[in-house]
């Protein structure tokens, strides 16, 4: 019986991965993709440092690297995403990508999916001169972890994150600005 149901998911796993295409994002697929990502992050808080899910980050991504924004799509319905960016430093030959967001529909997961997106951004990467590749998750997403382990990724490196808020100068700084 166990048998049974493993044969059956392992054969819908291989049906989905044939059936789902990779493409470049439009313009139409914005708010699918923020609620994808708003599905995904939410359930995480902050899958990633400094940078927040929100529809502004979808958007101002897909406006400034629409060529590094990829879904996956199966049936019409937006099942996945890939968002990066590419970082030039300055006096450096060293360009380097950046994959910021990185997510698939729950019931689509471990299907192939996210490989399919990163071997079509990295692929795009490596056409656009890019050297060195670079992704940041939460010590504790594991199953980010192994996914970006399992790409070749390798050497990786706990930081610490802190914030400061910095309101209560800000309104001060305000009042001191209105009393000129
Ligand atoms: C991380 C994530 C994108 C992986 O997507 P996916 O489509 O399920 O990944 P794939 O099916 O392509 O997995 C490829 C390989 O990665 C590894 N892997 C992926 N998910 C894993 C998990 N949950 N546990 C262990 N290994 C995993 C496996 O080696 C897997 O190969 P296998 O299934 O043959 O064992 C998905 O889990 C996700 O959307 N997570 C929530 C969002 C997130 O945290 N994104 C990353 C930070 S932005």
């Amino acid at each position: 019986m166990a048998e049974v149901a493993e044969s059956d998911s392992t054969q819908s796993a291989k049906t989905k991965k044939q059936a789902v295409k990779i493409r470049e994002m439009t313009i139409d697929d914005l708010g699918d993709v923020f609620h994808l990502g708003e599905h995904l992050f939410e359930a995480r808080k902050a899958p990633n440092t400094y940078r927040a899910w929100d529809e502004y980050e979808v958007a101002d991504l897909f406006y400034s690297d629409t060529e590094y924004c990829l879904v996956a799509e199966h049936e019409g319905e937006i099942v996945g995403f890939a968002l990066g960016t590419t970082i030039n430093k300055n006096r450096s030959a060293w360009k380097y990508g950046y994959l910021l967001w990185l997510g698939v529909l729950p019931e689509y997961q471990r299907s192939g999916i996210a490989e399919r997106l990163f071997y079509r951004f990295k692929s795009i990467m490596l056409h656009d001169g890019v050297r060195i590749l670079v992704v940041d998750t939460e010590a504790d997403n594991r199953p980010a972890i192994k996914f970006f382990q399992r790409q070749g990724f390798a050497n990786p490196q706990e930081h610490v994150y802190l914030t400061m808020n910095l309101d209560q100068e800000r309104q001060r700084m305000k009042k001191r600005d209105q009393g000129n």
